[in-house]
């Protein structure tokens, strides 16, 4: 079942939490903020591996935070935002040139590794081979197969490997390589989060949004006219707006923990050493807290980037970037919900969340910003 169908089965059945096997998925949005906030109960410590700072707790994970929070900074990633502008200009501009774009989430794919180029310059000859992981990771992620998750993990540190080993001297990835006294492993580890699933989240991202401005035309209009290139005015609109449609098909499904103790809740019993899901896209459809599209009312209880101690640190640089592909893209072309012939798309949602073939197309505007 996806990810959106599944929470809202159990919205509609009024549980809060669904047992799978041994473990137990939090949909519930009270329920999934409790947990996040929640780290002694609900570690993060899920992984036999280095994940930093994703996979710590306590001291160690607020040591690592303020490192990762300074390199992701809200005033650090606005001086990338030529290069992500850059970025989504040339990709924006290659796929239009036959006048449409059918496949948004190829598109969107490119777009996130280029603008990740830009801001942590990683070699040009990487550009396929992390297209090409991206979507193996997506399909190992499906599959359930341990061996080819396995080896998809291994070729994304061989790739960030390369990477540090290219890095130009000034860069954010020499300056993390070299600047903190940091072990190879370390460095990998902290990049490998940096990049890995968020390439795939980001892209996820962008085709939420643009079914969303296919199925509301006077929404696509509101937000060309608020990112129109050259005005910066409507940077805290768009987010709003963004963050609303990303909150109600939120690709960036689920985060683990592991109880450190016996955890009731309500008339749940979990034992210690359980893991947990907290479920984000389920939490941000609770019909307790949510009704209708509302970017201003919605904003304060909103979970796409989670709560807590782990809430995502990437979310300036991926506003950011979501700003920069939308400001070109919309200035260049319409975002419909028909084939060339006028009948309405059938879209196909992806198991990882999101869509794995949006029910959107990308047409040049007639009169476009070209
Ligand atoms: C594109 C859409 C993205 C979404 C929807 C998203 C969402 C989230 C969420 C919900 C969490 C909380 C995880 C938890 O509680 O266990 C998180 C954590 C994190 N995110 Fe993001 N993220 C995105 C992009 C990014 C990007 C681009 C970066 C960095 C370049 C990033 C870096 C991180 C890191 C390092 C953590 C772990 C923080 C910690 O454990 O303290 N994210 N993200």
């Amino acid at each position: 079942m996806y990810p959106r169908d599944f929470a809202d089965k159990a919205h509609l059945e009024g549980r809060a939490i669904v047992p799978q096997g041994d473990e137990f998925v939090i949909v519930a949005h009270a329920e999934a903020v409790a947990a996040a906030n929640d780290p002694g109960r609900f570690s993060s410590r899920v992984s036999a591996h280095l994940q930093i700072p994703n996979g710590l707790d306590g001291k160690a994970h607020a040591e690592a935070r303020a490192l990762v929070d300074s390199y992701l900074a809200p005033g650090r990633v606005e001086t990338f935002v030529p290069q992500f502008h850059a970025a989504a200009d040339q990709v924006v501009g290659d796929a239009l040139s036959d006048g449409a774009v059918t496949d948004i989430g190829a598109l969107a794919r490119l777009y996130a590794v280029v603008a990740m180029q830009g801001w942590l310059q990683w070699p040009e000859h990487l550009t396929q081979r992390l297209l090409d992981w991206i979507q193996d990771n997506d399909r190992a992620r499906v599959s359930g197969d341990r061996q080819w998750t396995k080896r998809v993990a291994e070729e994304f540190d061989a790739i960030i490997r390369i990477a540090v080993a290219e890095a130009p001297v000034g860069s954010e990835t020499h300056l993390l390589a070299t600047g903190h006294g940091l072990s190879h492993e370390e460095v990998v580890s902290i990049l490998r989060n940096w990049t890995a699933g968020d390439l795939g989240s980001m892209a996820r991202c962008i085709e939420v949004i643009a079914v969303a401005f296919a199925n509301a035309p006077e929404l696509q209009d509101r937000v060309r006219v608020i990112l129109k290139p050259g005005e910066h005015g409507g940077q805290r609109e768009f987010e709003a707006i963004a963050d609303e449609i990303l909150r109600i098909d939120n690709p960036f499904v689920s985060n683990r923990r592991v109880t450190t103790c016996p955890v009731d809740i309500g008339q749940t019993h979990i034992p210690q050493g359980t893991r947990v899901h907290i479920h984000w896209t389920g939490a941000n459809r609770d019909p307790k807290v949510f009704e209708g599209f509302d970017p201003q009312g919605h904003a304060k209880d909103n979970l796409v980037w989670g709560t807590g101690p782990h809430c995502c640190p990437g979310k300036a640089l991926s506003m950011a970037e979501l700003r920069a592909f939308w400001t070109e893209a919309l200035a260049r072309c319409e975002v419909v919900a028909v084939n060339e012939a006028g009948a309405k798309l059938e879209g196909v949602r992806s198991a990882n969340g999101g869509w794995e073939r949006s029910p959107a197309r990308l047409v040049r505007r007639k009169t476009g910003g070209e």
